[in-house]
């Protein structure tokens, strides 16, 4: 199971990712870090990690097709089976969507389907819900919109904005490497 992950921020979900692979708990190889942003600090968590990390700014290509094009040449190269979006803030377009049918999977920080998007955890305190949580599914061309793989809830009990967070990230860290080892064993 070689997976490529795709980032653009801190990168917390691919390091649990990478320390579930080294405790032994999913059984995956990560064969390429792929960003939107060169200065984002998952490329060094990938360089501590000795994982191959792509730097790519969109901005570069005059299309999100030839964008793509790049990346999937890099994918190909470093045999790359799955493609595990965390915190990348870009929709997946038709090039990748067609390169990798059903092998694209994401991580959102709500209970898709309701608060899809940015700032979801906002979202969902804006909308005083009792409960939040966290989604893993698989990824089509809408924003947050594929078939739900997996989903953990929790109560947010007057918790301020923060703590919120940090549970969801929690989650998230178990969730992620958990659903994933999941996935590959059914195949
Ligand atoms: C996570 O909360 C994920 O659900 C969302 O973006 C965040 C990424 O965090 N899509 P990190 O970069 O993995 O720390």
């Amino acid at each position: 199971n070689k997976i490529a992950v795709f980032a653009s921020g801190s990168g917390s979900n691919f390091q649990a990712i990478h320390d579930a692979i080294r405790n032994g708990k999913l059984a995956a190889e990560l064969v390429l870090v792929v960003t939107d942003k060169p200065d984002a600090y998952v490329l060094r968590r990938a360089a501590a990690a000795g994982v191959e990390a792509l730097a790519l700014r969109p901005q570069d290509f005059i299309s999100k097709a030839d964008y793509e094009r790049a990346i999937l040449i890099e994918l190909h190269s470093q045999g790359a089976e799955w493609l595990v979006l965390a915190g990348y803030m870009r929709l997946i377009g038709p090039v990748l969507l067609e390169a990798y049918p059903n092998r694209i999977v994401n991580i959102h920080p709500s209970l898709l389907p309701e608060f899809p998007g940015k700032d979801a955890i906002g979202q969902t305190l804006a909308a005083g819900r009792e409960e939040a949580g966290v989604t893993v599914h698989f990824v089509d061309a809408g924003m947050d919109t594929g078939p739900i793989i997996a989903q953990r809830t929790f109560r947010l009990d007057n918790r301020d904005r923060q703590t919120v967070e940090e549970a969801v990230h929690r989650i998230e860290h178990e969730l992620y490497p958990a659903t994933l080892q999941k996935l590959f064993s059914r195949q």
